[in-house]
């Protein structure tokens, strides 16, 4: 039997990338592929990139720097070792790559992750295997078995995707032109992917997709399925406790999500809600096709059905011509919904979209370096705050954990609570996969500390902690 090769994947950027790359172990294995967690002594390096901000597309050129490091010492000691580039660079750069980085022998978009054993053959032969292809019709439909969603069950929660792309064009984004237009999987692929997950000891499922509430996939009748009608589907799989979708457009909140919220239990009372920006002339520059206050009664609609809900959302500072009047209304914005979290970034001109070109044509436009760093710092110093006082609510609570794995500290297991913090109890391992009731003790940093509650005082005080949620949500 020849030994095992041994892959190491690194993924950038968003969930779906840890998704896919979940994939693509999957997808290799059967070729003779172990994980390591060490570049050093793999046979193949994979890099999953992201081309979101520039600074995640340069990270792949300064970390391939590293890997020719490692590839040349491997091949001194006889030892070969591949490097493939996947992903959203691979798709936007192609063969640009290679020759940017000739230590790279693979460049493979995240339309053709099915050939990538295909794809490392051809490798083989000394010139670099090429190939984003980019299949616009129908992308999921087109693909040879396994379909894309196919991975193995790994620990309680999971990543299905249910539609792949955006069709929104905000003018900042690489995404409709990396990931092509929108297309939703057929409910039918879902629920059985979602089965199997579920058979294999799945507890909680996180739906993907970029534009995650666009989804709109045929059911087994040949009608088109909302993200709720799919959700409700998906609530009624034994074994499956918790619902999670990422990430939505606040102009594709349909009344069947908001009634999803309000009827399935299991759908978690967390939403990450991207807004960009609070001011309605920077709104209307990104083409988000929404304003300011049609995004706060978007929250409403959800806060009225699931009082305790909360929400996340994503922030750039610094678009062309953002003004200081415009980034007051974002702290102001920010002010009034009060998040849980949220992410902010500056920023980045993507080669390709309207805003770079915008700003590329009158560079008056281009908010100063050092302003923009101000007011990152700004929004996410009220960001951090809000997300503290968020957490602390959560002491003397009794809150519901799913229970994940065994913390690093020795005796502790770890879980998240509904909304995503992670909460540490000892305990024996035999909870991992159930949850329960832990009464927070204390907050350390983002993680809470607790322990698992007696039933009758889990009862009592869930009920209580659900009417006091009104006045953090
Ligand atoms: N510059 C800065 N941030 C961006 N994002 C997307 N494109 C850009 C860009 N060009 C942010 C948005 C999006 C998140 C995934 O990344 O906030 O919601
Ligand atoms: Fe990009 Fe806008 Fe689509 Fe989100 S909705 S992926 S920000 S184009």
């Amino acid at each position: 039997m020849t030994p095992p090769r041994k892959l190491h994947i690194k993924s950038y950027g968003c969930q779906m990338n840890v998704y896919d790359a979940q994939r693509m172990v999957d997808t290799l294995a059967p070729e003779g592929f172990v994980e390591t967690a060490d570049p050093a002594e793999a046979d193949l390096v994979i890099l999953n990139t992201c081309h979101i901000r520039e600074k995640a597309s340069e990270k792949v050129f300064s970390e391939l720097g590293r890997l020719r490091v490692i590839k040349e010492e491997a091949a001194r000691t006889g030892r070969e070792m591949k490097i493939a580039v996947a992903g959203c660079v691979a798709q936007a750069e192609g063969a640009e790559i290679t020759r940017r980085a000739s230590t790279v022998d693979v460049v493979v978009g995240p339309q053709s992750y099915h050939n990538l054993p295909k794809l490392l053959a051809k490798a083989r032969d000394g010139a670099p295997a090429i190939e984003t292809e980019f299949p616009i019709e129908d992308k999921f439909s087109a693909l040879p078995a396994p379909k894309p969603a196919a991975i193995r069950a790994r620990g309680v929660s999971a990543f299905v995707t249910v539609q792949e792309g955006c069709d929104k064009f905000c003018t900042f984004c690489v995404v409709p032109y990396t990931r092509g237009m929108e297309v939703s999987r057929p409910v039918a692929d879902i629920v059985a992917d979602a089965k199997r997950l579920a058979e294999n000891g799945v507890r909680e499922l996180t739906l993907i997709g970029q534009n995650v509430n666009a989804y709109h996939g045929d059911d087994e009748n040949g009608r088109t399925s909302s993200l709720g009608r799919l959700l409700h589907r998906l609530a009624m799989l034994p074994g499956i406790a918790r619902l999670r979708y990422s990430t939505s457009h606040p102009r594709d909140v349909d009344d069947s999500l908001i009634e999803a919220h309000r009827d399935i239990p299991a759908v978690m009372p967390f939403v990450h809600l991207p807004v960009q920006s609070g001011s309605d002339r920077i709104l209307a520059a990104m083409n988000r096709k929404h304003t300011a206050a049609d995004y706060i009664r978007t929250i409403e609609r959800f806060r009225k059905v699931r009082p305790e809900i909360a929400f996340s959302s994503d922030f750039i500072v610094g678009f062309p011509g953002e003004s200081e009047q415009d980034f007051a209304d974002t702290l102001a914005l920010v002010t009034q919904i009060g998040y849980a979290g949220a992410y902010s970034f500056k920023y980045s001109p993507r080669p390709g979209t309207p805003a770079a070109d915008m700003q590329e044509t009158d560079t008056a436009l281009a908010v100063p370096a050092a302003v923009m760093d101000e007011r990152l710092a700004q929004l996410q110093a009220l960001i951090d705050a809000q997300q503290a006082s968020f957490n602390r609510a959560a002491i003397g609570r009794t809150v519901e954990v799913l229970f994940e794995r065994a913390a690093r500290e020795p005796g502790q297991i770890v879980g998240r609570t509904a909304y995503l913090q992670p909460a540490h109890v000892m305990a024996s391992p035999d909870i991992i996969g159930k949850v329960l009731p832990v009464t927070i003790d204390s907050l350390e940093r983002y993680s809470l500390k607790g322990r698992l509650a007696s039933e009758e005082t889990a009862v009592a005080s869930l009920r209580s902690t659900q009417r006091e949620s009104e006045t953090f949500a």
